[in-house]
C-alpha cells in the first residue's frame, strides 16, 4: 500500500437546518490492516446521496444515525489492496457501504464484486448503482407506467431523475421533468430526449404543468415533495400512480411543513400513492443492471456525472447538493482507478 495514513471524514456536530462544513471533520488515522477473514479496500469512487442528510439526525429512521466522531456513511467502489479472506483477492474491484474514507476494512459480507463488463466503474455508484436501481424499480414496479402515459418526474436532472425519465421514454411514455436551472432543463430536452421540462425556480409550476401535460398526469415520480407535489396532485388522472421516492425539499427544514392536505385528489381519481425504499428490490438488482447496461450500450440510456476530486471536497459537495449545485450523479473521486 502506497501511503501509511488513512484519511477519513467524521461527523463533528449534528447540523440544524442546512449542514455546514464545520459539521464535518477530516482526520488522519493509521492505515487499517486486515485481520483473519477481512479485506482492506482502497476507495476509488465515493457516492454522495441525499439520504446522507437523514443520517446526520439522531432520530428513529430506517437506518441508524452516524455517531458524533463516526465516519460518515456512503457507498464506495474500490480495489482490494490486502486480503485475508478466501472470497476476495488483491486487485478485486468491489463495491459496498464503506464510508467517507480512503481505506476501509471489511469482513466482506457487505461487499460485492463489480461486474465491469456492464459499464464503467463510476456507474456502479450511479446509473447501475443505488440511484439507478431506485429509478428502475420506483418507476416500473411502483409507478407502473403504460405506453402513452404522461410521466412527471421532479429533480429530473439528478442521479435518480435522469434515469427515471429515460426509462419512461423507453416505455413509450410522454415525459415531463422539473429541474432547477435553464442548463438542467436544456439538458433534459436536448440530451436526454424528455418531451418537456419545467424550471421550477423561474416558471410558474402550476401553469407550466397545465401547458406541458395537456392530458393530465398518469405517473408522478416524486423526488422532492413540497409545493411541486401539491401542484402535481391537482393534475392527476383517474388511476394515477404516485411513486414517492424522496422529499428533498423537506430534508433541511427546521420546522416540518404541514402537508399533505390535498389528498382528496387521490380519492376522486382513485389514485395510488406509494412510498418505497430501493432495498425492497435488492434481489432483482442484477436483472435490472443487465437490462440497463443494454440500454446504455444502445444509447437509449445516458447518464451525466458530476465529479469532485478528493475526499476533502465531500462535505462541501454534499451541502451543495441540498441547493441543486450538482448537475447529474454526484461522485467524489477519492483515488485513481
Ligand atoms: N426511496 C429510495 O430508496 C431512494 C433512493 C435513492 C434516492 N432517493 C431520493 O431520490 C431523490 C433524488 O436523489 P438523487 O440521488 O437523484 O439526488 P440528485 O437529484 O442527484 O440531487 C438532488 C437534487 O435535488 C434537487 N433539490 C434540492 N433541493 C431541492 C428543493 N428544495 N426543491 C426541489 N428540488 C431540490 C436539486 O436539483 P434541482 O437543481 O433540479 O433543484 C438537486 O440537484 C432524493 O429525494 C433522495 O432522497 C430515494
Amino acid at each position: 500500500m502506497p501511503e501509511q495514513i488513512n484519511r477519513q471524514i467524521v461527523l463533528a456536530s449534528r447540523p440544524v437546518g442546512y449542514p455546514k462544513e464545520s459539521d464535518f471533520k477530516l482526520i488522519e488515522t493509521e492505515l487499517p490492516r486486515a485481520d483473519e477473514g477481512e479485506v482492506v479496500v482502497r476507495a476509488i469512487w465515493l457516492s454522495l446521496d441525499p439520504y446522507m442528510r437523514g443520517r446526520l439526525n439522531d432520530v428513529q429512521s430506517y437506518a441508524p444515525a452516524v455517531e458524533i466522531g463516526g465516519v460518515m456513511v456512503g457507498g464506495v467502489a474500490g480495489e482490494v489492496v490486502e486480503s485475508r479472506s478466501p472470497a476476495y483477492k488483491v486487485g478485486d474491484i468491489v463495491q459496498g457501504p464503506l464510508g467517507w474514507q480512503e481505506y476501509a476494512v471489511s469482513d466482506g459480507r457487505n461487499l460485492a464484486i463489480v461486474d465491469r463488463s456492464l459499464g464503467p466503474l463510476s456507474t456502479f455508484m450511479g446509473v447501475l448503482g443505488m440511484p439507478g436501481m431506485t429509478a428502475y424499480f420506483g418507476l416500473l414496479d411502483v409507478g407502473s407506467p403504460e405506453p402513452g402515459d404522461t410521466v412527471v418526474v421532479s429533480a429530473a436532472s439528478g442521479a435518480v431523475g435522469q434515469v427515471v425519465g429515460q426509462i419512461a421514454r423507453i416505455m413509450g411514455c410522454r415525459v415531463v421533468g422539473l429541474a432547477g436551472s435553464a442548463q438542467k432543463t436544456d439538458f433534459l430536452i436536448n440530451d436526454l430526449g424528455f418531451d418537456a421540462a419545467i424550471n421550477y425556480r423561474t416558471d410558474n409550476v402550476e401553469s407550466a404543468l397545465d401547458a406541458n401535460c395537456p392530458d393530465g398526469i398518469d405517473v408522478y415520480f416524486d423526488n422532492v415533495g413540497g409545493y411541486i407535489t401539491d401542484a402535481v396532485l391537482e393534475r392527476i388522472n383517474t388511476f394515477a400512480r404516485i411513486s414517492v421516492c424522496g422529499q428533498i425539499s423537506q430534508y433541511n427544514l427546521e420546522e416540518p411543513e404541514l402537508a399533505p392536505r390535498n389528498l382528496r385528489f387521490l380519492i376522486v381519481n382513485q389514485a395510488r400513492m406509494e412510498g418505497f425504499l430501493v432495498t425492497k428490490f435488492a434481489a432483482r438488482f442484477d436483472e435490472a443492471r443487465k437490462r440497463m447496461s443494454k440500454w446504455m450500450a444502445t444509447g437509449q440510456l445516458r447518464y451525466r456525472e458530476d465529479v469532485v476530486d478528493g475526499l476533502e471536497k465531500a462535505p462541501g459537495a454534499l451541502i451543495g447538493m441540498m441547493t441543486g449545485e450538482n448537475f447529474g450523479k454526484l461522485l467524489v473521486k477519492v483515488s485513481e482507478e
